[in-house]
């Protein structure tokens, strides 16, 4: 853990909680620490799982994962997706406690529209979990589980570099920036590392972007949404690379990434340098085949594992391991957070980084 990115991630989360902050917001002195845990619950009470939309692998194998996951610890598992939206997971929230869940773990499409069922939950006596995406404006979180999603912007800022220098030299190079979906706590974070690489390189001329759209605000891809990526590169090409080569881009995530190179390749130019996250099958093949660049390994297994441990811990009465108690502030307080390291992955080491992965261990070897 670096102490530079803690420091530029709590400064992120803080910018765009401050974004989002609505009249309901309270800037209090944080706290830290366990919140939760002390009583001990019975080992066959519900835990609810409340999971966003089906943006990108990882969810799809945590809905799995979950299932088998708490069902084998002696757990009612409540595992539910809100493809219709926001309101829908508000209702499903709600449900479980209904239910009696003793614990909520949620990945919220919009960290900042959970609070009236958060404090139900918590007056219900429910432990709340932030699982891969923070929980915003509210105090009503007690931990975060998470791969540490500052790195992960770091890691594909660089990587974009790293690609760009083994195509060609030296600079300028030409290139596109793309962020997830804005109401996902975790975009700006993405978005803040990858600049905290970039932007120096683009201040002294080494990177141009040539459509000049250098904020997050411009960058966004509404809801994760392939089709919206893919509407934005076809818009930038046209406008700003009929007589120039796009050299490279960032992007957030493999889903994003596949939308773009769909882009690049209808217009016409070489396939550019360009990040992913996730690890998903067709990307990780399209590295092995020489087309996208990078990915980010974040076994979800093992984030999954985490925040069962959690649950399990609370069930016993013990209060559950963190590991960074200063970098998530969500505006109302710093979520006491247990953070996984990211993996870079290229094609240098695509064949060594997932050895043990059942999926992708088979295709990579
Ligand atoms: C996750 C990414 C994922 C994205 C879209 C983010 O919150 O951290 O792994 O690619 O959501 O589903």
């Amino acid at each position: 853990m670096q102490l530079i990115g803690k420091a530029g991630k709590a400064a992120a989360i803080a910018a765009i909680a401050a974004l989002a902050l609505t009249a309901c917001g309270r800037a209090e002195t944080p706290t830290t620490g366990g919140t939760a845990g002390g009583e001990a619950f019975p080992k066959d009470s519900s835990i609810g799982v409340a999971l966003p939309q089906k943006t990108s692998e990882n969810w799809v194998l945590a809905e799995k994962l979950f299932n088998d996951g708490l069902t084998s610890a002696g757990f009612k598992a409540d595992v539910q997706f809100a493809n219709g939206g926001v309101s829908e997971q508000q209702n499903q929230i709600s449900a479980m406690i209904t239910k009696g869940a003793k614990v909520i773990i949620v990945g919220a499409i919009d960290g900042a529209q959970l609070g009236t069922q958060l404090k139900q939950a918590k007056d219900a006596g429910a432990t709340v979990i932030a699982y891969d995406r923070l929980l915003l404006n509210t105090e009503n979180v007690d931990y975060y589980v998470a791969y540490d999603n500052f790195k992960v912007g770091e890691l594909q800022g660089q990587a974009l570099l790293d690609g760009l220098k083994a195509k060609k030299p030296s600079g300028p190079y030409n290139i596109e920036l793309f962020a997830g979906s804005p109401d996902d706590a975790n975009a700006a974070v993405f978005f803040n590392g990858a600049m905290s690489v970039l932007k120096p390189k683009i201040d002294d001329g080494t990177l141009k972007v040539l459509s000049g759209q250098t904020s997050f605000e411009q960058a966004v891809t509404q809801g994760w949404e392939t089709e919206n990526a893919q509407r934005r590169a076809d818009t930038l090409l046209t406008g700003s690379y009929s007589n120039a080569t796009l050299d490279g881009v960032l992007s957030p995530n493999d889903a994003l990434a596949r939308a773009v190179l769909t882009s690049v390749k209808a217009a016409g130019q070489p396939t550019p340098v360009i990040t992913g996250q996730d690890s998903e099958v067709e990307s990780v093949k399209s590295i092995m085949a020489g087309e996208q660049y990078s990915t980010i390994n974040k076994d979800t297994r093992k984030l999954v594992e985490h925040a069962i441990t959690m649950v399990k811990d609370l069930q016993a009465g013990k209060t559950p391991e963190i590991n960074d108690d200063k970098s998530y502030d969500n505006k109302v307080k710093i979520v006491p957070a247990y953070l996984l390291e990211p993996v870079i992955v290229t094609a240098a080491n695509v064949k060594t980084a997932y050895t043990d992965d059942p999926i992708l261990g088979p295709i990579t070897k």
